[in-house]
């Protein structure tokens, strides 16, 4: 049967077993298991936007996992010549066992999904990004050893990341805050359903324009990009009025003194985080980025592999 996971809504039911199985994985994997389950399976992605670790963590996925996995972009493919994205799911879901997108537009990858019979993922779009939250919560749990009781903070543009980290926490039942300047915090249908979910799970979200008030404790510290992919047009208006959510020396400060940083890359050095935190023991964004792979082969398996 097919699963799309087009938000992290879509693991609403067993997000926790998405990323301790994801562990288990890569445990599996580290010690030199074999896992050949999808074996004849062909993964399309369609990149509409650049990416780095989305595009090579789900082909070196499909690849240990035995299967194989075909870059698209609209460049070339006939989506970008006007072909309608409901024809190309239906073509593509007659050919391969499961489709990665990456868009600009939530309604595409939507529309991808209701006319596809195969699995669809959501490879980041302008709302969410549901895979990269498999991997966070994965590295969250190897530093700290849980979830609940912790205080996890995104300071910086309430974005794509933001939303889906915001859903994540309640899920998971972590208290946290998300700190933006005035005008950019998280859309209020993000931070409505992620309230509701936290009562349920008896955890908290705060959403705050005080960045010292989100670091203050915090034993996990979040920022993203200020200006993400497709919004570059806002990129030197939003660098002034984001500098006091830059992730430096100052901020952190504030945090616990074993609190770890997280990013979910690419960072812009020197803007939203300074070397100086990037690079810090603190830091943990190159673990996050390995367990990228590790979280893509258990998204692979639940969806593709019926698991
Ligand atoms: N974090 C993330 O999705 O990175 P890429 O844009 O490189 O895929
Ligand atoms: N918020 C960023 C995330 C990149 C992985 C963007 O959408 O560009």
């Amino acid at each position: 049967m097919k699963r799309d996971i087009v938000s992290v809504l879509d693991m609403e039911n067993d997000f926790e077993d998405f990323v301790r199985e994801g562990i288990e994985l890569k445990k599996r994997f580290k010690k030199g298991e074999i896992n050949n389950t999808l074996a004849g399976k062909t993964l399309a992605m369609i990149f509409e936007k650049p990416s780095t670790r989305t595009r090579v963590s789900f082909e070196t996925a499909m690849t240990q996992l035995g299967g194989h996995a075909i870059y698209l972009s609209p460049r070339d493919m006939q989506m970008g010549r006007g072909e309608t994205v409901a024809d190309t799911a239906r073509v593509l879901s007659r050919m391969v066992d499961g489709i990665l997108y990456r868009a600009f537009d939530n309604k595409n990858v939507k529309e991808l999904a209701k006319y596809s019979t195969v699995s669809v993922i959501n490879g980041l779009d302008d709302l969410e990004h549901p895979t990269q939250m498999v991997a966070d919560f994965m590295t969250v749990l190897e530093h700290k050893g849980k979830f609940r009781g912790l205080k996890m903070s995104y300071i910086g543009d309430g974005n794509n990341t933001c939303n889906s980290l915001m859903l994540s926490a309640a899920l998971l039942g972590i208290d946290f805050y998300v700190a933006t300047p005035k005008g950019f915090e998280p859309m209020d249908e993000f931070v409505k359903k992620a309230k509701s979910i936290a009562k349920k799970n008896k955890c908290s979200i705060t959403v705050t324009n005080d960045p010292v008030e989100a670091a203050r404790d915090a034993d996990v510290i979040y920022t993203d990009v200020w200006v993400s992919m497709g919004q570059e047009k806002e990129g030197e208006e939003k660098e002034k009025k984001f500098k006091a959510f830059q992730i430096n020396g100052k901020l952190v400060s504030h945090a616990k003194k074993d609190y770890i940083f997280m990013h979910c890359l690419p960072a812009h050095r020197g803007l939203e985080v300074t070397d100086e935190v990037a690079d810090s023991k603190n830091s943990v964004i190159f673990d996050e980025a390995e367990n990228r792979l590790h979280a893509e082969k258990i998204i692979l398996l639940k969806t593709i592999g019926n698991l």
